[in-house]
């Protein structure tokens, strides 16, 4: 049984697709160690583990279309089932247990997603909209992978949090001169959470133009969102896809899609470097944050208007029943 059955039925990210080469990557995800890999066919995740004597897959290589494993070269289809074993004659039967666990994958904006648990209806999966990506208008960039030593929902949770700009990244991103926050109100659309727009004095992109932009933040998953910024006096426009591999209870990493519709002329580094900054600032804060899983008791911690975003992602997780690397409510002890 996984860790978060509901965290292991959603997709959750693991890689950028250029990261994968015809090595294969190990990635540990809700603390199951797994493996990716490239064949002519696509991409590939097994459980990280042979079952002849337990060996890392991951510590082997792909053979054609095989994966092959380090300790004593078994060969695994990409359906998992393995189709030499090279100490026997090729005459004799492969036991029908010798197969490796074959998980969900897929390859979408630019990122590998995995599903631990697997869909069991036909029906078409519903991926979450992130238009920029393929939209020719915009220019999109990876950010580095970057890992907090934190639960997965509190690095959601920092990237949802509005009111942190102005001091967490003064000088960046935000002015604490300009800390009030509008009132604004988050709302249900079909399947995901969006804000309001938020005018917000700040800085799209650490250039030093300080002036009013429209924030809008949307909770795509537990463990995605997005966040547009809007320049309404030049039309400039900043988009962001932010999600987390939860790979230990306190311990993620962040991909992130970063897009402009503007400066395509200054080198895409600029923006790769700018995001690095932002998110260094940031993990100094989130590590220390106690308790450190999130509490979904919105009695736990005071909340004020402008964290409604974190208000509602807080709601939501509690009703998916996500419990990886946030605190349920502590059910009161009964005493007769
Ligand atoms: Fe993998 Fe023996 S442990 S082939
Ligand atoms: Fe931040």
């Amino acid at each position: 049984m996984f860790k978060d059955p509901v965290l292991a039925s959603n997709w959750q990210p693991v890689a950028y697709s250029h990261e994968l080469t015809e090595k294969p990557m190990p990635v540990v995800l809700l603390e199951e160690r797994i493996v990716l890999f490239r064949t002519s066919k696509g991409i590939n995740v097994f459980k990280d583990l042979c079952i002849h004597r337990g060996a890392a897959l991951s510590l082997g290589k792909v053979e054609n279309d095989c994966l092959v494993c380090p300790y004593h070269g078994w060969e695994y289809e990409t359906d998992g089932k393995c189709v030499k074993i090279p100490q026997q004659p090729a005459s004799r039967a492969i036991p029908l247990k010798a197969k490796a666990v074959v998980y969900q994958a897929t390859e979408k904006y630019g990122l590998i997603w995995v599903k631990l648990i697997k869909d069991q209806s036909d029906s078409k999966d519903t991926f979450f909209e992130y238009a920029e990506f393929s939209d020719p208008s915009f220019k999109t960039v990876f950010a580095n992978p970057h890992t907090f030593n934190a639960a997965a929902p509190r690095v959601v949770e920092n990237f949802l949090d509005v009111s942190h700009l102005a001091f967490v990244h003064e000088g960046s991103l935000g002015d604490s001169n300009h800390a009030e926050i509008p009132d604004y109100k988050v709302h249900w659309k079909e399947n995901r959470y969006v804000s309001d727009e938020i005018p917000v004095y700040a800085d799209a992109d650490g250039t030093g133009n300080y002036t009013t932009l429209h924030y809008t933040f949307e909770i795509l998953a537990p463990t995605a969102a997005r966040l547009k910024k809007v320049n309404y006096e030049n039309g400039e426009i900043f988009a962001m896809l932010f999600t987390v591999l939860p790979q230990e209870e306190r311990k993620s990493t962040v991909f992130a899609l970063v897009s402009r519709n503007y400066a395509f002329d200054t080198p895409d580094q600029y923006f790769t470097d700018f995001q690095q900054l932002i998110i260094e600032q940031d993990t100094a804060i989130v590590e220390s944050q106690k308790p450190e899983e999130l509490p979904l008791d919105l009695q736990a911690e005071l909340h004020l208007i402008p964290d409604r975003v974190s208000i509602a992602y807080r709601t939501w997780l509690g009703k998916l029943g996500v419990t990886f690397g946030s605190e349920v409510k502590k059910k009161k002890e009964v005493t007769y």
